[in-house]
Order: structure tokens, then sequence, then C-alpha cells
């Protein structure tokens, strides 16, 4: 029997992707969508999401789903929750929505007292991989000889920075280092910041054309340079990661999962 599956943000660019890849999909179905405004519901045209609804109007297509797939935004986010947290009790819900901030992370923390909840900066294998990879180097590297900026790019039009993954990635060095990522992070460098000091963690955002994702991680002593990235080249990376995270949540007690658990890198 299919899995069946909501998308919020369904008319949005990660939307669409999921659409294609679950119409792809035989284990998979979407049983409609969700987005914000009122002409939702004409833009089902070639789409295979039976309706796209409202929030308002979303409670029966939750109650029908195993799964909510979220990648809206924050704002958007915070609505579903405020109009259907009891609805989503007992089912799954997978989150890539970005740009999140600590009450909204609480909320979604409060949900997975009663739903299980995967939320993740980044789906796709290499980059969840990144970020071991990238703790680990900060374990083995000093703070005081390594100097460690994170550089990452994305699309024009994308309304969040540093991206999500750069702060997951800020929070592997931060954490390897024993200290919290917003005591020692700087976000870009303008004007007379001084000297740099040792044990700062630079977050460097560049936004431009249709770059789908990338990011690096420079190490910098005074005779080395050790560089880890990774570029993403398709935004079906993510969604195809998502369907992963959502087969693999589905139907999961409840409590906050994370994507290195779905794809097994945690151990
Ligand atoms: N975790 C990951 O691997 C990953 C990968 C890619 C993207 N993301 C994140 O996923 C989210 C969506 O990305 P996207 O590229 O698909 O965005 P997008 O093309 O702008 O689509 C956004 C979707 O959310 C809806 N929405 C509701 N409230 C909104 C608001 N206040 N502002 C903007 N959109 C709103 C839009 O509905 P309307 O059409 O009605 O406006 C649309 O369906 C972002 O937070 C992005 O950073 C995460």
């Amino acid at each position: 029997m299919a899995l069946d599956i909501v998308v919020s943000g369904a008319t949005g660019r990660m939307g669409q992707a999921l659409d294609r890849l679950i119409q792809e999909a035989p284990d998979l179905r979407a049983i409609g969508g969700i987005a914000r405004t009122d002409a939702a519901a004409d833009r089902t045209d070639g789409s295979g999401y039976p309706s796209i609804v409202d929030v308002a109007e979303a409670g029966d297509l939750l109650r029908r789903c195993a799964v909510l797939v979220d990648f809206s935004a924050p704002d958007q986010l915070g609505r579903l929750l405020d109009a259907h947290a009891d609805t989503l009790k007992g089912r799954a819900l997978v989150v890539g929505t970005t740009g999140i901030e600590a009450d909204l992370e609480a909320r979604l923390d409060g949900l997975a007292e009663a739903a299980a909840v995967l939320s993740a900066p980044n789906f796709s294998v290499g980059v969840n991989l990144l970020i071991g990879l990238v703790e680990r180097a900060a374990r083995v590297l000093p703070a005081g000889l390594y100097d460690v900026e994170i550089v990452e790019a994305h699309h024009a039009r994308k309304e969040d920075a540093p991206s999500g993954t750069a702060l997951a990635l800020g929070r592997a060095v931060a954490d390897a280092r024993g200290v919290a990522l917003d005591q020692v992070r700087r976000d870009g460098r303008s004007g007379r910041p001084g000297a740099r000091p040792a044990g700062e963690i630079g977050l460097h955002a560049l936004r431009g054309g249709d770059v789908v994702g990338e990011h690096k991680v420079h190490f910098i002593a005074a005779r080395e340079r050790l560089v880890l990235g990774h570029a993403a080249q398709s935004r079906d990376l993510f969604a195809e990661g998502a369907l992963v995270a959502a087969r693999w949540v589905s139907g999961r007690e409840p409590g906050r999962y994370t994507m290195a658990q779905a794809l097994g890198l945690d151990g």
C-alpha cells in the first residue's frame, strides 16, 4: 500500500521537485498540497497534487496523510502548527524548511512528544556525511592553530542567510571544540573588525543566479589549509532525500529524529 503524503510548500521549487519524484515512486502517493495564497487551488494543473489548499483548509488532508513533508517558510510552518498541531499527533512530519528560530524549534520539540518529527537543514547524503567529517577534522585541528571560515552559495531567491546547512556545519565545529556556536560565530566582516580572534567561526553567504547550494569549510593554519566541501547539482537531490526521510520516519515512535539517523550515519 502506498504511503500517503501531504506536501506543505507544494507550489515552490522543492514542492514541485517532490511532486515529480512522488509521481515516479510506486510506493508513495501525494494526496494533496498546502500553499499560502487563495490562488493555490488553481495551481494543480499539470501537477500530481489532486488539490492544493490553504493552511486553514488543510485539516481533512492532514487527517488522511501518514507523513507531512514541509518545505515552505518558517511563518507558514508556524501557521500550520497553530491550526493543526492536534491533527498531527500520531503522524510523521519531515521538515526541510530552513531559517527556523528557537521558538518554532521549541514548538517542534513539543509536537515531537506525540508525533515523529524528522528535521534537517539538508537532506543530501553528501552533506550529512560532510557534517561528520567536519566534526572529526575540528576535533583533530586545534582552535588556536586552525581558523574556521564557512562559505556558502545559493540562488538569488533564497530568503535566509547563512544557510541552515552552513549553521549545521558551524555547530559541528563548535560542538567538537566544546563551545556554543552563537558565542563564536561571525557573520561576514566589514569596516574595521580588527584582528581575527582565535576560535572565531566565520560564516559567509554568496547569493546569485540559480546556484542550488554549495558549502565549503576552510580550516586555515599558518602553513596549510584544509578545505572540505560539497556542491549540490540538482534540487532533486534534496527532494529524493526528503522522501527517504518520509519512508524512514513513517510509523516511528514520537520523538525528534535526524537525517543522519535515517541514513544510518549516526553510528
Ligand atoms: N532541507 C533541505 O535540504 C532544503 C533544500 C532546499 C530548500 N530548503 C528550504 O525549503 C524551503 C522552501 O524552499 P523553496 O526553494 O522550495 O522555496 P520557494 O520556491 O520560495 O517555495 C516556497 C513555498 O512555500 C510557500 N510559502 C508559504 N509561506 C511563505 C512565505 N512566507 N514565504 C515564502 N514562501 C511561502 C509558497 O507558497 P506560495 O506559492 O503560495 O507563495 C511555496 O509553496 C526554504 O526554507 C528553503 O531554504 C531546504
